[in-house]
């Protein structure tokens, strides 16, 4: 069985979805710790109820974001994590950080990488008239929102959408994919190849995804 480290920020939702998988055993993993760089995460409250120990390590409270991620580090290894997930922790991480985690840190991010890397993601699919949004969960390297791809998550934008509408479509795709992509990694079916992360046993043809998925309306002649 895996230890896991949970990073959050805030509202804890995917956190929570991978508490509920490990507690259903439908993923081999121990969740050893969550830790919030922020006092007032309503995650650190969701993780404390299901009995898994909680830290905060303050950005706020040092000097530097050395100083920040030495304690950080020190929350995750006192842990002693085989995997870090991100699962919306949102500050940026150095890059000697990232490197002391590399091919055990995985993250979740709103979009579908490398479209929207960074924040606004949802406002920024709906300015741009996008038809497919969606999410991605990814090794994390020193690059903001780069990585090997572990696995995404489309969702047809529809037109009556707006940020909050769209957001809550692709969070429930979020939960899902994330227990998939910590499932996948726990099993050790995970290996990076380069830019591109292979999946051990994966047999299924990859999937064609279209948005809007009425063909008739799509190609019928003007
Ligand atoms: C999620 O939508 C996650 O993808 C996003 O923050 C939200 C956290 O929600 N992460 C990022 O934007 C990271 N760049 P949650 O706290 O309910 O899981």
């Amino acid at each position: 069985m895996k230890r896991l480290a949970i990073l959050i920020s805030g509202r804890g939702s995917n956190m929570a979805a991978l508490i509920e998988s490990a507690r259903a055993g439908e993923i081999d993993a121990a969740i050893g710790i969550v830790i919030s760089n922020r006092p007032e995460a309503a995650g650190l409250k969701i993780a404390a109820a299901a009995g898994v120990a909680t830290a905060i390590v303050d950005h706020r409270s040092f000097a530097d974001r050395g100083e920040f991620e030495r304690s950080l580090i020190a929350a995750i290894d006192g842990a002693a994590p085989d995997l870090i997930v991100l699962a919306g922790f949102m500050r940026i991480l150095s890059p000697a950080f990232v490197a002391r985690y590399t091919g055990r840190l995985l993250n979740i991010h709103p979009s579908l990488l490398p479209a929207y890397p960074g924040v606004d993601t949802h406002r920024r699919a709906l300015a741009d008239g996008v038809r497919i949004h969606g999410c991605t969960v990814h090794f994390v390297t020193a690059d903001v929102d780069c990585g090997p791809i572990v696995a995404q998550g489309a969702v047809a934008v529809a037109d009556g959408d707006d940020e909050a509408t769209l957001a809550a479509r692709v969070l429930a795709v979020e939960h899902r994919l994330l227990v998939r992509a910590v499932r996948l990694f726990c099993a050790d079916r995970l290996t990076i190849a380069g830019a591109r992360v292979r999946i051990r046993g994966e047999t299924a043809e990859p999937g064609v995804l279209e948005a809007p998925s009425d063909k008739a309306t799509n190609s019928a002649p003007p």
